[in-house]
């Protein structure tokens, strides 16, 4: 056979994708598994949301539509990004995606070429370097490191930053640390996006789920309007993972380059869900704030009982659904604490350096399932922890 072409070798797949499959097969076996690994809320669209789907198959909305996304949920979104984060945009800037990571994939392949400096965070979602890399371009981690709660360095940053450098990569609250940049980082990486005339690709898909405070996106601060491509989506906020739905806000020389990779892909999305996807956002029912709310719980829950397993360390998350645990005082790598976790205890977490390189003294827990999963994986945990305990330094 001819060989492939070489950007699908320049590409990475997900440790989390391929934790769950192991965790999948243990279950094939009859091991019992408490899947802390997938960052997938337990809870399913409001009622309303499946009805207004059900109800526009009906009606035949299951033909071709606008490259675009259908003009009233272009419109929902404008309005809904004025409410909750004080926005205003225009729907034309609007396209609507089969997922985040696809308006990711396809805001990516409308801006790098090959040799271009992509700036993106370290942990952070795998996606961005892999992509990145795929289209050419240099994928260059900024680090996000307990010296800084977490949070980006913008001196560290602007250190890395070269004529080559065309995109800053930003996503807050972040995956896998669940941090909420706070906002005089964001306003120092605004000035350095105008400054050196980037543009940032702000990933907010967990923009609601945030324990505390207003969320301000990286689309408020001066300059930034004509510069900035928010990728938000269904799958966190509404619960909708398995709709494969998301959106990117762009300023409109983007918007265009994005239909046309559109018209040259999926050509649209699926008509009768974005019709659902219309009445996720008013949200008639308050889902996503009392899923929200019970996410606050777990959160309290989770944090405080994984400070108490032997050499973890874990700072409470500001947003998302992640723990995000400092392991290095077990003695152990990341790699084998997780091996010991999923095959002994049934309890599949990532290991940090899927994350990137600042990760490798890490795992990442998804506090997505319920408060008595999370108790019973606690206990399971400690149970395997004496397999490190007698090695932890404090
Ligand atoms: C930070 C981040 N961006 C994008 C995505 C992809 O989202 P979607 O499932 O909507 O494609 C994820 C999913 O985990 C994520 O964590």
């Amino acid at each position: 056979m001819r060989p492939l072409a070489c950007r699908v070798s320049m590409m990475s797949g997900e440790g989390a994708l391929s934790v769950y499959a192991r965790a999948q097969e243990l279950e094939r076996q009859g091991r019992s598994i408490l899947h802390l690994e997938l960052g997938e809320p337990d809870f399913h669209p409001a009622a309303p949301t499946r009805e207004a789907l059900k109800r526009a198959l009906d009606e035949g909305k299951d033909r071709y539509c606008p490259v675009a996304g259908i003009p009233a949920l272009r419109q929902a979104i404008a309005q809904y990004l004025g409410e909750t984060r004080n926005l205003s945009i225009h729907p034309d800037h609007v396209v609507i995606a089969p997922g985040c990571k696809i308006a990711l994939f396809l805001a990516l392949m409308a801006l790098v070429d090959p040799g271009d400096q992509v700036l993106y965070p370290d942990p952070g979602f795998p996606g961005y370097a892999s992509i990145t890399a795929g289209f050419g371009g240099l994928p260059v981690p900024f680090e996000l490191s307990e010296r800084h709660q977490l949070q980006p360095d913008p001196d560290e940053l602007a250190s890395k930053i070269t004529p080559r450098t065309k995109i800053l990569i930003t996503n807050s609250p972040g995956n896998p640390t669940g941090t909420v940049y706070r906002e005089d980082v964001q306003a120092q990486l605004a000035a350095l996006a105008v400054k050196h005339d980037l543009i940032v690709l702000s990933d907010e898909i967990y923009a609601r789920i945030i324990y505390g405070g207003n969320y301000v996106s990286m689309l408020r601060y001066p300059g930034m309007k004509e510069r900035t491509v928010i990728i938000d989506g269904f799958s966190k906020s509404f619960a909708m993972t398995g709709w494969r739905l998301g959106y990117a806000v762009a300023p409109p020389p983007i918007t265009s380059a994005l239909q046309m990779l559109v018209v040259n892909s999926y050509t649209c999305v699926a008509e009768f869900s974005q019709y659902g996807a219309i009445e996720a956002l008013r949200d008639t029912t308050g889902a996503t704030p009392r899923m929200v709310e019970e996410f606050g719980r777990r959160r309290e829950q989770f944090v405080r009982d994984l400070n108490q397993v032997p050499g973890f360390r874990c700072q409470a998350p500001e947003g998302a659904f992640y723990a995000w645990v400092n392991i290095s005082q077990t003695g152990m790598s990341a790699e084998e604490i997780c091996r010991i976790m999923l095959e002994e205890a049934g309890v599949p977490a990532i290991p940090g350096e899927g994350f990137g390189r600042a990760g490798r003294e890490f795992v990442r827990f998804s506090f997505a399932c319920s408060r008595e999963t999370l108790r019973q994986a606690i206990a399971r945990i400690q149970q395997v922890a004496s397999a490190w305990q007698t090695r932890v330094h404090v």
